[in-house]
């Protein structure tokens, strides 16, 4: 029996360790806010985060997440108000919104490291999220956005 502390909840799972933690989420526990996109660590739809560093779900076995702190798009804020997604709200980011999870994770996870980031910044630790949709300069203006209001919760 592994056991996954998931947004704050502890859960257990007595399956196939080997299934991606993505199909965990997703299949198991019903967190749909991360998405499938390529499924090949190409896209970066299935950002979350581990131990808090931003890791792709569809990479990693359940094996690898076991005994570990996993936070989804469910968990990043309770009420959906961390200061990337009001920042992203107020600036419109999303159109066909499929990759704004993975955005906004991935996202966060910079202003943690670096709460003051230059576009050399955005631009290195955001290159593997693509978005068919173009939405790059609303992502860059919000990630801005939320770090001038201090852009952690
Ligand atoms: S679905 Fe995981 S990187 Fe594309
Ligand atoms: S908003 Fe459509 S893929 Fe990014």
């Amino acid at each position: 029996m592994a056991s996954f502390t998931i947004n704050g909840a502890l859960h257990t799972f007595d399956g196939d360790l080997e299934m991606p933690l993505l199909w965990y989420l997703r299949d198991e526990l019903g967190l749909t806010g991360t998405k499938f996109g390529c499924g090949i660590a190409q896209c970066g739809a299935c950002t979350i985060h581990i131990d808090g560093a931003p890791s792709l779900a569809c990479q990693t076995p359940l094996a690898l997440a076991e005994g570990r702190e996993v936070i989804t798009i469910e968990g990043l804020s309770p009420e959906g108000n961390h200061p990337l997604q009001v920042a992203w709200r107020e600036l419109n980011v999303a159109q066909c919104g499929y990759c704004q999870t993975g955005q906004i994770m991935q996202a966060a996870a910079l202003l943690q490291d670096t709460p003051n980031p230059t576009d050399a910044d955005i631009d290195g630790v955001m290159n593997g999220n693509l978005c068919r949709c173009g939405t790059y300069p609303r992502i860059r203006a919000a990630i801005k956005q939320a770090a001038s209001k201090g852009g952690r919760l």
